[in-house]
């Protein structure tokens, strides 16, 4: 089914990458409503239509999707009651299946695996026998993360030596979880494709992401990874959409291990962080890829017109009060995207800066340098 401009986008979820979508929705003509439970939400701030009622109040969710063409989400963790009260009212895209298999990591991989693409090893702990038996089978050091709602290293804990397995999963209050071997990074990558509702796909070039207390910080483009691994790493992202009959934007974040290996680590059925880049950087962005697949349109070109970066604005940049945004506008090849939160708490995302330069590092570079302009060094006497 298509949609063409005019029609009317649901958004569930009110975060910035809905923001980014509905200003790309908006671009192309279309109206975009969104539901969350925030009020004066960054989607919302942008949105003909924002509706606040939590993801259960479904009375509330047949109403939003009952005036709306077709729904996407911004945010994945809605209940399943959710994305089926939808369904009953109108198209859904990506479809329910994708969302259930990529809330869940245990799920997730295990389907992943099924497909021949490798993952990270990993074992299922949902009971006491499970945790010793995921010990004894991944080792250590590993990682415990709870099977769903982790974003953002939130719900991991990281396992030195076996003892430390049971203090571990009493920490994450001995919820379903998932143990991985640890993985002696390389890099991390993350590539993003999308799949129109004609089946056709497109992927765009990998992305190379570097974390700060399990939050990503930097994102440059192109990723210096081998033919092979570049090649690998998108016939990944095709097998996944295909296999899930797939419509809409999905990102896998990769792993690649130091002896050259591609591993799976998650994937996200919706536009990515690592992905803001596309929005300066690429011929179509995310968000406009996203708004094309799902609504039927033909998928635009992913090419990147200059290496790129990325670096991400977090709340605790407002320690010392607002940051000087004309500092790092004094850069002219820097791009400031900010997301209309008004809280700024640590780690909490609230905008970031691009960057296109003649190599990856030149663009590194430059967006790291307008992140330190934004606070002033304090004067020494
Ligand atoms: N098994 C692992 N081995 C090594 N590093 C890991 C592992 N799992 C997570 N990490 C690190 O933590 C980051 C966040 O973990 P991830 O599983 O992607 O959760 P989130 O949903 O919070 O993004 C990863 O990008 C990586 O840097
Ligand atoms: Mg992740």
């Amino acid at each position: 089914m298509r949609f063409g401009p005019g029609s009317t986008i649901g958004v569930l979820g009110g975060g910035q990458l809905g923001r980014m979508f509905a200003m790309a929705a908006r671009r192309l003509g279309y109206r975009v409503h969104t539901l969350a439970p925030e009020h004066d939400t960054p989607t919302g701030q942008i949105a003909d239509v924002e509706i606040n009622a939590p993801y259960d109040d479904l009375d509330a969710v047949r109403r939003f999707a009952q005036a709306v063409d077709v729904v996407t989400f911004e945010f994945e963790n809605v209940p399943a009651e959710t994305a089926a009260a939808v369904e009953a009212h109108t198209v859904v895209r990506p479809n329910h299946r994708a969302l259930h298999i990529a809330q869940h990591r245990i799920r997730e991989k295990t389907f992943v695996a099924g497909l021949g693409v490798p993952v990270t090893p990993f074992a299922p702990v949902r009971s006491q026998a499970e945790l010793a038996a995921a010990v004894r089978a991944i080792g250590v050091p590993g990682v415990l993360k709870t099977a769903s709602f982790g974003y953002d290293g939130k719900g991991q804990v990281a396992i030195a030596s076996a003892g430390e397995a049971e203090s571990a999963w009493d920490a994450l209050g001995r919820t379903e979880a998932i143990l991985e071997a640890f993985v002696d990074l390389d890099r991390e990558i993350s590539v993003i494709g999308a799949r129109g509702a004609d089946g056709s796909t497109t992927a765009f070039d990998p992305i190379e992401n570097s974390h700060r207390r399990h939050i990503l910080d930097v994102s440059v483009a192109p990723a210096d990874i081998a033919p092979p691994l570049v090649r690998a790493a998108g016939d990944a992202v095709r097998a996944v959409m295909e296999a899930l009959d797939y419509i809409g934007l999905l990102c896998i974040e990769f792993f690649v291990t130091r002896d050259g290996r591609l591993l799976v680590n998650e994937l996200a059925p919706r536009p990515h962080n690592s992905g803001h880049l596309t929005f300066d950087a690429c011929r179509t962005s995310q968000f406009e890829q996203q708004l094309r697949a799902i609504c039927g349109l033909p998928l635009g070109a992913t090419d990147l017109l200059q290496p790129a970066a990325m670096a991400n604005l977090l709340g605790d940049l407002w320690t010392d009060g607002e940051p000087c945004w004309s500092a790092a506008l004094e850069f002219p090849e820097v791009k400031l995207h900010l997301y209309g939160k008004t809280a700024p708490r640590p780690g909490r995302k609230m905008g970031h800066l691009t960057a296109a330069a003649r190599s990856t590092e030149g663009a590194r570079s430059l967006v790291l340098r307008a992140r330190e302009a934004l606070v002033p060094r304090r004067v020494r006497l």
